[in-house]
């Protein structure tokens, strides 16, 4: 069995760069929620763009969980069984934090209707990229997208859940200050990874 490694954080972190130099290292299956997929892109399109009329935060996390299950049957569980690392952009911590934390549905309630798609399967390490907002906000060279846009107490919330998700599980988390240089936070990344990696895999060789 290969491992699943999520990175997670706010806009701006840069963990979408990150995530592709780790999954480059350790010759991972490189994919991204939402829209790892075919629906996904679909998905991530719909979800993500400005002109989308409002919607309800509930029917927002069910695509999202859409997105995931899709995700979850398509590309992560057949590269895992077939013994490859997955590296993800993003994962249902991001559910977590932005449905269940910033737009106020609870952790809980949103870890429940993900269950179903995920088929109980979490990313055994977690990474989460904290980034000052004043260095994100700098790192946002683009237009906003749908959820960029969304304001900055909603921010401020997305980036309190995953704070307080990482110091519920210690074990999972890998928490990360983004606010360096690239080379420098790559390297944290994998100072933390690599040992953790090679344990894992003669565990592994063991069993
Ligand atoms: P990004 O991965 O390019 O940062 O964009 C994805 C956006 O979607 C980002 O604003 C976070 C948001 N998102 C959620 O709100 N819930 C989710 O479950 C996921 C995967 C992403």
């Amino acid at each position: 069995m290969g491992l699943y490694i999520a990175l997670e954080g706010g806009e701006g972190s840069g963990k979408s760069s990150q995530a592709k130099r780790l999954a480059r290292r350790i010759d991972a299956v490189l994919t991204r929620e939402p829209g790892g997929t075919g629906l996904g892109a679909e998905l991530r399109q719909l979800l993500l763009s400005p002109d989308l009329p409002e919607i309800s935060a509930r029917a927002e996390a069910l695509l999202m969980a859409a997105d995931r299950a899709e995700h979850m049957e398509l590309v992560v569980e057949p590269a895992l069984a077939a013994g490859r690392h997955v590296v993800a952009d993003r994962s249902v911590y991001s559910s977590l934090a932005y449905q269940g934390g910033a737009r106020g549905l609870g952790v809980d309630a949103v870890m429940a209707i993900n269950q179903f798609g995920l088929k109980g399967r979490l990313p055994d390490k977690v990474v989460l990229l904290e980034a000052d907002a004043e260095v994100a906000r700098s790192r946002m060279t683009s237009l906003p997208d749908r959820l960029e846009a969304a304001g900055q107490r909603f921010h401020a919330a997305v980036a309190r859940t995953y704070a307080e998700l990482a110091s519920a599980e210690p074990d999972r988390f890998l928490v990360v200050s983004a606010n360096d240089a690239f080379a420098v936070v790559e390297s944290k990344i994998w100072a933390a990874i690599e040992p953790w990696i090679a344990a894992e895999s003669i565990d592994g060789n063991n069993h």
